[in-house]
């Protein structure tokens, strides 16, 4: 598979940050042992993997704006391109060691997501998409799910947990949906759950409150698997609001209608 230009830059960052993150990763397993725990070293792993992507990306597409979640916005001299990027998503699972988790890679032209790139360096995993050129994991091209029903069908989600989400409106959301699906599924990087649906192994996916460099990358990669993206209420508003359904068309309109009937 030959990928553009573009694509093999993002390509090259997220394999040299994500050696950074499996070496770190290895570390991880001994730090559980100690009192102080894996925290601030996982703090800093996080910090370096956006610094060595910040640094390849910038100096590939010099003037390219860059939104990190460690290092916030930092604006470029070209207006119209911003880098969105996670350097590790799923930081919850990398802490204990958990092999769930990723680099996300977006570029944004204008108002869209022209490319993504969604790594794990854990299992090597590599996905790539490009707005009108599809979506692909490891050079094979992607499609989402074909299920019509939610009763056969496998869903992700994201919960709340200490400190974040709104508790009693995810407990609707669980009760109203665990009756009607074949299997629920909470893995803990945003990231993975939306490459998951591009990839077909999970029929749909929803979350709230999810922030850009969650998604950025992900929703194009559905969209270009032939899945169907939208905020909660059905609006082409995910990337704005950080609240995201999807699936194909079938099974994300059955997973608004449950959805809106519990909001
Ligand atoms: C988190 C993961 C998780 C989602 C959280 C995100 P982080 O990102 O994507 O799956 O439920 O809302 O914040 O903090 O691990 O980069
Ligand atoms: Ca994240
Ligand atoms: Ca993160």
């Amino acid at each position: 598979m030959i990928h553009s230009a573009l694509i093999n830059v993002m390509v090259k960052a997220a394999r040299r940050a994500g050696r950074s993150l499996k070496r770190d990763l290895g570390e991880i397993e001994s730090l559980q042992v100690s009192l102080k725990g894996p925290a601030n070293f996982v703090s800093a792993a996080d910090k370096r993997a956006e610094e060595m992507l910040y640094t390849d990306l910038n100096k590939a597409r010099p003037g390219y704006g860059f939104l990190g979640e460690e290092g916030g916005i930092r604006a470029g001299s070209d207006q119209s391109h911003t880098w969105i990027v996670d350097p590790l998503d799923g930081t919850t699972n990398f802490l204990h060691g958990i092999p769930q988790f990723a680099i996300s890679i977006g570029l944004k032209r204008e108002d869209t997501v022209v490319a993504g790139v969604i790594y794990n360096p854990a299992n090597d995993e590599l996905y790539v998409a490009e707005r009108g050129k599809g979506c692909f994991l490891n050079d094979q091209r992607l499609r989402v799910a074909a299920r019509q029903q939610l009763n056969s069908s496998v869903i992700a989600c994201g919960l709340p947990h200490i400190g974040r989400g709104d508790l009693a409106l995810a407990q609707r959301e669980l009760a109203a949906m665990m009756p009607r699906v074949a299997g629920l599924r909470r893995f803990g990087a945003a990231s993975l759950d939306l490459a998951g649906v591009a990839a077909g192994r999970l029929d749909g996916y929803w979350e709230r409150n999810l922030q850009p460099w969650d998604i950025a990358a992900g929703l194009l990669m559905v969209r270009e698997a032939g899945g169907t993206v939208s905020g909660i209420t059905g609006k082409d508003d995910a990337l704005t609001t950080g609240d995201v359904v999807c699936g194909n068309e079938a099974i994300h309109a059955e997973l608004i209608k449950v959805l809106k009937a519990v909001a």
